[in-house]
């Protein structure tokens, strides 16, 4: 299967496996990508890390091989096909970490833009060089990349196609930390500094930063009272203000 998914201990791993290929997204791959994250959605798994097979890739993006000689409806087909697989992990009810393991490009880099977190290799390499074929990103590129680094240099990286070293997207935000050693190794012990709070608080944050993102201001601030109220009804938020003025570590549960 070109899209694996594997339990972990506590976590989901979902590994691109078309090595040949740089796992490459084929359409037939982006729909086994869809069917496997549903799978994630009805896990108990507390978090989903997302790894490219090889010593090489993440992902280099569409299957440029597939995308030649199409009619104009099946691209856009194709385009809503890979935006709408990719917000499926907005909608997880698990945080979701992208462990850059090499090249990520187009495609690649835009479901790493879906995630939650993405953490890079320091051999890895980025970028969105849909320009040098004449197009531009298709796959939510254009709306992630600058909400994560902002609208300038989005631009830039977009408009030359320009390759990013793993230490610049660090520096610029797009990636959240340099790891070493064993990728997926190091992925799941990035995921489990998240891994042991609640999961429906988790989701109430993530909640807030996405939807606020899209809305002015005021309204977010409004988002922010509504969702951090809802956090107090938690019996994770009784158990966790117990256990502080008890001097205990908290036992969250997950309701
Ligand atoms: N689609 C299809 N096949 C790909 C591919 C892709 N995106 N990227 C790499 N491959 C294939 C190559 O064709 C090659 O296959 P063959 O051995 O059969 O020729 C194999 O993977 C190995 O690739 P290279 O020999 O090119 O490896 P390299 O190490 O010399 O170069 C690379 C690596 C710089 C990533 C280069 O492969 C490359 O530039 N790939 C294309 C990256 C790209 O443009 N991605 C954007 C795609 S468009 C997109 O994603 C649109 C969108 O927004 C939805």
């Amino acid at each position: 299967m070109a899209i694996e998914l594997k339990r972990v201990d506590e976590f989901a791993v979902v590994t691109f496996n078309r090595p040949d290929a740089l796992n490459a997204l084929s359409f037939s791959l982006i729909r086994d990508l869809g069917a496997k994250l549903d799978e994630v959605a009805a896990s108990d798994a507390r978090g989903l890390l997302l790894i490219g097979a090889g010593e090489k890739a993440f992902c280099a993006g569409a299957d440029i091989k597939e995308l030649r000689d199409r009619p104009l409806l099946d691209q856009k087909r194709g385009a809503e096909l890979g935006q709408q697989t990719f917000a499926k992990l907005d909608r997880l009810p698990m945080p979701s970490v992208a462990v850059i393991n090499g090249y990520a490009f187009g495609g690649g880099l835009e479901v790493a833009l879906a995630c939650t977190f993405r953490i890079a290799a320091r051999t890895a390499k980025m970028g969105l060089p849909e320009i040098k074929l004449g197009l531009i990103p298709g796959y939510g590129g254009t709306q992630r990349l600058p909400r994560v680094v902002g609208p300038a240099r989005a631009l830039e990286m977009i408009l030359t196609g320009k390759t990013i070293a793993a230490e610049e997207a660090e520096r610029i935000g797009l990636v959240s930390r340099l790891i070493d050693g064993d990728a997926l190794q190091a992925g799941i012990a990035f995921a489990r500094e998240f891994s042991g709070y609640s999961l429906p608080v988790l989701s109430l944050a993530r909640e807030a930063i996405l939807r606020g993102l899209d809305t002015t201001l005021d309204d977010g601030l409004r988002i922010e009272a509504d969702l951090s109220t809802l956090s107090f009804q938690t019996k994770d938020a009784e158990e966790g203000m117990a256990a502080f003025a008890e001097k205990r570590k908290p036992k969250f549960e997950d309701r």
